[in-house]
């Protein structure tokens, strides 16, 4: 087995860190968005024992546990520190709530310059200890079994929550202040982005071996929108993270790869819009990642298995991480998800 050197250990299974760097790899490495969650049923009863999301995503022992869950039972190549994107605002002095089968909540948004003043730029070690806390256990307790990937919203996606208070089909109040008030928005984008910086380096501080930006939100722009509200901001944290591989996915910006792509990161994350050789083309230097439609996974067997060869052979083995196009649907029935690693691991030998 390879091993590699890395925050002071010894990495049993090192795949993922190099297919990130484009180094050689003998078999594809594969992970899920949103493995660490409600598909599993262990992951459930954990929560129940916390109470709540937030309780359990702010106890570092029980974090940890569950995001170690996935590496036990789903077998996959890395772990995702169990936390949200959301807690960058929360660090920031904006409060958010979990409502069952709604999603998150901030009962108080932030649309002035007014509203901005009241809010700081976020201290990750005295306002995000929980995290780092996680992070520390989680890197103890897998002694090096697996890689373990940090991650953050993209400044607009924060942005987008921050705004408009909640989920949106449309976020229309938040990319309404993009035209009435660029100013302002440009303002809180800034400080979102110099938050997240002082977050991921954090991350990698307490261990984290890769960070992921999550641009989740980035297809509503236009690509004009999204040269100046959102590009701009991921490039400052992608230029400020310089020793550990960066994951940039922006979910529906199918129009901006080849800008994505010549960001400083290693890896580009792809949806299941993104065709693969035509993303070859247009992201010639960088690993991929993604992009099977999670609605996939509701198929047969058999199905799963040829959707899996399919998309590894499209492309390739090598500078290639599989994943999905988005998070696994909570509904999804756990042995899907492992048949989908197991046939990653069967037919993506080198
Ligand atoms: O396994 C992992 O990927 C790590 C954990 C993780 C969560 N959220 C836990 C979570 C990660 C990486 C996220 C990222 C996140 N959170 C994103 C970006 C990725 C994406 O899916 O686009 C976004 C937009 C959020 C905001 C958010 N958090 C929403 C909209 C919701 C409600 C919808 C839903 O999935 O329930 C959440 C809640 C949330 N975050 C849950 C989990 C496991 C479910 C809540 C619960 O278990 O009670």
């Amino acid at each position: 087995m390879q091993t590699g050197y890395l925050c002071g250990m010894i990495l049993q299974n090192d795949i993922l860190l190099r297919a990130a760097r484009g180094e050689k790899v003998e078999r594809v490495p594969v992970w899920l968005m949103r493995q660490a969650g409600r598909i599993l049923a262990e992951y459930r009863a954990v929560r129940e024992k916390a109470g709540s999301f937030i309780k359990l995503a702010t106890t570092p022992e029980l974090a940890a546990e569950v995001t170690i869950q996935p590496v036990d039972i789903l077998g996959v190549d890395a772990a995702i520190i169990f936390s949200d994107i959301l807690v960058v605002p929360e660090a920031m002095g904006l409060p958010y709530e979990m409502i069952e089968q709604r999603g998150p909540v901030f009962p108080q948004t932030v649309r002035t310059q007014q509203d901005l003043s009241r809010l700081r730029v976020a201290d990750a070690e005295s306002d995000l200890g929980y995290v780092l806390d996680a992070i520390k256990i989680v890197k103890n307790e897998l002694a090096g079994r697996v890689p373990l990937i940090g991650f953050a919203g993209a400044p607009f996606t924060i942005f987008c929550y921050m705004t408009e208070g909640k989920g949106s089909k449309t976020f229309s109040v938040a990319k309404k202040l993009l035209y009435t008030d660029p100013e302002f928005a440009h303002a809180l984008l800034q400080k979102i982005t110099d938050s997240t910086i002082g977050y991921l380096q954090a991350q990698i501080r307490a261990g984290a071996n890769i960070v992921q930006i999550f641009d989740s939100w980035a297809g509503i722009l236009s690509p004009e929108q999204y040269d100046t509200f959102s590009l701009p901001y991921i490039r400052q944290i992608c230029d400020a993270i310089t020793d550990t591989p960066v994951t940039v996915f922006a979910k529906g910006a199918f129009f901006a790869r080849q800008a994505i792509g010549q960001l400083n990161c290693s890896v580009v994350g792809l949806d299941w819009n993104m065709d693969a050789a035509e993303s070859r083309q247009l992201i010639p230097e960088k690993t991929l990642q993604g992009n099977l439609d999670p609605c996939v996974l509701y198929a047969s067997f058999d199905q799963i298995r040829a959707e899996a060869r399919k998309m590894v052979q499209t492309f390739g083995t090598q500078r290639y991480i599989a994943n999905l196009g988005h998070g696994v649907y909570p509904d999804t029935d756990p042995d899907k998800v492992r048949c989908f690693i197991d046939a990653i691991k069967e037919f993506g030998q080198a």
